[in-house]
């Protein structure tokens, strides 16, 4: 038996999808964004304007690329302080990710980030209404029951995932991801392509989770190099609906150690998750290509007269502007020797437990090698 979970209550999409922001009661709504670009791009100011009259809001801005404990603690307080009925996130991944992690402590004042990895979690949601708009074309944390958060004391992301914190209502505007600057349009799409790839090739997966994965890696194959290089409008509404879609897939199936190996890197060097799965996956999928199964997987996605999909990866990234290689992506070959114990262990953790395909330590060890230097996966 197995039980899927795709939404919260609902997702709205297409064309002016914000104006569900209408339907709210007048109430206390807490708006959690990061660092800035949904005010200086008006998108905060026109979710205020579509919020009922006599709602009261309470901005909590500046939540970072990764989100920190402390700035988690941070709206922790704030929240306390104004007494929400509804939190609304938007913008990147990090800041809903950042709400979804002070919604769980606000509501359930007795897990702390000393006791979240090992106490018992909520399996459903309090009574605050979470509503989740993102602005990037990535992590699909509107509709996950998984939030990262960064303990830069111990340069390590910790994964929190529990029903608790899935947000009830997803907002997919296809106007939001056009205030994505390219780069992040590249960098976020490579996250949502290695989620329907690693989900894909998942021992996890189902007939659901495989048929969303399929189309959303197809989909994001097509449509992300439009998205990016054109900014093209129909490619962003594209990719952000198939970044979605890989969501509803890996939340139910799980990834791989494309996702374990990027929260070593990222965590040790601040690194954007994106950018980390950008370089790690084709590496990765020539790693777990030695396997029968995953190789027919890998099959299924072939295009009559397109390279291999392996490849069609690689010519991707590259297409994109984005680094082959830790190496070209300026990560000091000094910092990565001395680290390599320390990226070793975290690479084996997390979503490289699940990998389809069992990596032993010193298989790790000589992929993260070709990883950094941008060698292929001969060995
Ligand atoms: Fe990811």
């Amino acid at each position: 038996m197995k039980t899927l979970h795709f939404t919260g209550q609902a997702l709205v999409t297409g064309r002016d999808a914000l104006d569900w922001l209408k339907t709210l009661r007048p109430g206390r709504v807490f708006l959690v964004t990061g660092g800035g670009s949904m005010i200086r791009t008006g998108v905060l100011d026109k979710i205020e304007g579509l919020l009922p009259a006599g709602t009261q809001v309470r901005r909590f801005v500046g939540i970072g690329k990764n989100p920190t404990k402390r700035e988690v603690e941070a709206g922790i307080a704030a929240m306390r302080e104004f007494g929400p009925d509804t939190v609304i996130a938007v913008g990147g991944g990090s800041a809903i990710d950042a709400a979804k992690a002070m919604m769980l402590f606000y509501e359930h004042p007795e897990l702390t980030f000393e006791n979240v990895q090992t106490a018992p979690l909520p399996s459903e949601r309090g009574r605050i209404l979470f509503v989740a708009i993102p602005s990037t074309s990535g992590t699909a944390t509107e509709v996950t029951h998984v939030c990262v958060v960064t303990y830069p004391e111990l340069s390590y992301k910790v994964p929190i995932k529990c029903e608790a914190i899935r947000p009830a209502v997803a907002i997919l505007d296809p106007a939001l991801p056009m205030t994505m600057p390219a780069q992040i349009a590249a960098e976020t799409g490579m996250d949502a392509l290695t989620h329907a790839l690693e989900c894909f090739i998942s021992t996890g997966a189902d007939d659901f989770t495989e048929a969303l994965a399929k189309s959303a890696a197809e989909g994001i194959l097509d449509w992300l190099p439009a998205s990016c290089l054109e900014g093209n409008p129909l490619a962003r509404e594209k990719v952000h609906n198939y970044q979605s879609m890989a969501g509803m897939a890996f939340s139910n199936a799980g990834l791989g150690m494309a996702h374990g190996i990027a929260h070593a890197f990222g965590g040790k060097y601040n690194l954007g998750h994106g950018l980390c799965n950008a370089i790690i996956l084709p590496y990765s999928m020539q790693y777990n290509a030695r396997d029968a199964r995953v190789r027919g997987q890998f099959d299924k996605l072939a295009k009559p007269g397109a390279p291999d999909i392996i490849d069609r990866v690689f010519a991707l990234v590259k297409q994109l502007g984005l680094p082959v290689s830790f190496m070209g992506a300026g990560l000091a070959e000094a910092d990565f020797l001395a680290d390599f114990d320390f990226l070793l262990k975290n690479s084996m953790g997390g979503s490289t437990r699940v990998n389809p395909v069992a990596i032993p330590e010193e298989d790790m060890g000589k992929l993260l090698e070709c990883i950094y230097y941008g060698r292929p996966v001969t060995f």
